[in-house]
């Protein structure tokens, strides 16, 4: 119902009309965050006004057309506005939005932006320090709001039911598990596949060997054998090396694991033929073989080539949710039933038995819906910031080849530390991390659009500049 707030004259309609466009919101921030979606370009407080006018206007019957302003009267027919009238109109509502700002403590210049995925963020840092910092879409909040839930301990989630074929679909196996994180992915993975004193070959800058407190060793009682790769490939020679024969001395070696795409090789696709080769010697000299595919996704829009045909060299594969593809929380362990099977009793063990999950793996899904194939727009995204980075004298990338959304590049021992640089850009609102003493990543993703990368390289180039 329209608030009854009775009156006449174009004041007391703006207000009342102004107030049955946000009649539906639950608080003020939510109104002007659902205005602010319904326009093309709210970058400015500006624009925020013209859409939040723009919502009033379609609830009041007022149109635009001819670039004109229409009143559509309860008769038929209509009349134009005289441009005052309009331009009073848009004056109310912008008083209205100052103090809605100030009843909801909104602040102006904290209304945001419209991201490419729809979503409407609060004028935040630009924030390229990982793809894992995206917030679920106003989409992806309707999904789990409406997911059938049960309770996935006892196996009666249908909402994890369904993800976990949908992944195993995808992947070609027999089945999936969904699991809290990435980390306990590749976790349950060197479980199913080695005993204490086994062995693990796997590249030395890989996410499960640097960044994952040596749970293989913590919890598994495993030994790795790292590798030195070029961003993050192996050779065949390498790994052919690290075959030890069946000795009292030695470690037993029986797991080989590949990361795809590779985090710290700055988001490299691991050439095909090179897993073929390396997952063929591991087969036939009796390893298993675990793919971390955190960011398979990346892969399989770069490259072209299907999740499936990806997979179908690892006994296991993991693959992320809340990476690139915008949801949350969540990944997925995929292979043969019998060992997911197994798996359930190790994600028991380690605390990962989650109930209503359901709410989870909806989001899961919506991203699986909507989020694979606009991955390209993220990997335009990151040649733009390489491009740019090329131009400023100072930085140096660290690869000249892109292939996804990961851009690695070093700063100029001359200009100062990684550190220092990240540190100047936080300051201006844009968030990097340090990968290395002299080396930096950004990452672009669902929340980054192109206008934000070229935001962030005027920074980056005046905060550069500033560092000689
Ligand atoms: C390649 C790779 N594997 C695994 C993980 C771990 O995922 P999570 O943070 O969900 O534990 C990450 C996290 O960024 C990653 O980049």
């Amino acid at each position: 119902m329209t608030p009854a707030i009775g009156g006449s004259g174009y004041v007391v309609k703006s207000l009342e009309a102004a107030l049955w466009a946000f009649h539906e919101a639950k608080d003020f921030r939510e109104a002007v965050l659902r205005a602010v979606n319904l326009g093309d370009d709210a970058d400015t407080t500006g624009a925020v006004c013209g859409q939040l006018a723009g919502a009033y206007w379609g609830e009041s019957g007022i149109a635009r057309r001819g670039g004109r302003v229409w009143q559509r009267s309860p008769a038929p027919g209509a009349r134009r506005l005289a441009w005052w009238k309009v331009t009073r109109r848009l004056v109310n509502i912008g008083r209205l939005l100052l103090l809605g700002t100030h009843w909801s403590g909104v602040r102006m210049a904290d209304i945001g932006k419209t991201t490419a995925s729809g979503s409407v963020t609060l004028n935040q840092p630009l924030d390229f320090r990982s793809d894992t910092v995206t917030r679920p879409t106003p989409a992806m909040r309707a999904a789990m709001a409406e997911a059938v839930v049960g309770d996935d301990v006892f196996g009666d989630d249908p909402t994890v039911i369904t993800l976990q074929e949908r992944v195993a679909h995808l992947l070609g196996m027999e089945a999936a598990l969904f699991v809290p994180s990435g980390t306990m992915s590749n976790l349950i993975g060197v479980r199913l596949h080695c005993r204490p004193g086994d062995a693990l070959i796997c590249e030395a800058d890989c996410h499960l060997f640097y960044y994952e407190q040596g749970g293989y060793a913590q919890l598994c009682g495993v030994a790795a054998r790292p590798l030195p790769g070029q961003h993050g490939v192996l050779t065949l020679e390498q790994v052919q090396s690290q075959l030890f024969p069946d000795n009292v001395h030695f470690t037993r070696t029986r797991l080989l694991c590949l990361e795809n795409t590779h985090n710290r090789g700055g988001g490299r696709v691991q050439p095909y033929e090179t897993i073929e080769a390396l997952c063929g010697w591991a087969r036939q000299n009796g390893l298993r073989t675990h793919l971390d595919g955190a960011r398979l996704w990346n892969a399989v829009v770069a490259s072209g080539i299907a999740a499936a045909q990806w997979a179908q060299h690892f006994d296991t594969v993991n693959v992320c949710f809340s990476k690139g593809l915008g949801a949350p929380v969540g990944s997925a362990l995929a292979g043969p039933a019998e060992l997911i099977h197994e798996a359930v009793r190790h994600r028991k063990v380690l605390g990962g038995g989650m109930r209503q999950a359901g709410i989870l793996a909806a989001a899961a899904l919506h991203a699986l819906e909507h989020h694979v194939d606009r991955l390209v727009e993220d990997h335009r995204n990151a040649q733009r910031l390489a491009d740019g980075i090329r131009q400023i004298d100072g930085l140096r990338l660290n690869s000249e080849t892109i292939d996804t959304n990961i851009v690695v590049f070093h700063v100029h021992s001359q200009r100062g530390s990684a550190a220092d640089l990240v540190r100047r850009l936080r300051e201006q609102g844009v968030l990097v991390v340090a990968s290395g003493p002299s080396t930096i990543r950004a990452v672009t993703h669902l929340d980054i659009t192109t206008a934000d990368v070229d935001r962030a390289l005027e920074i980056l180039a005046s905060e550069v500049a500033g560092l000689s």
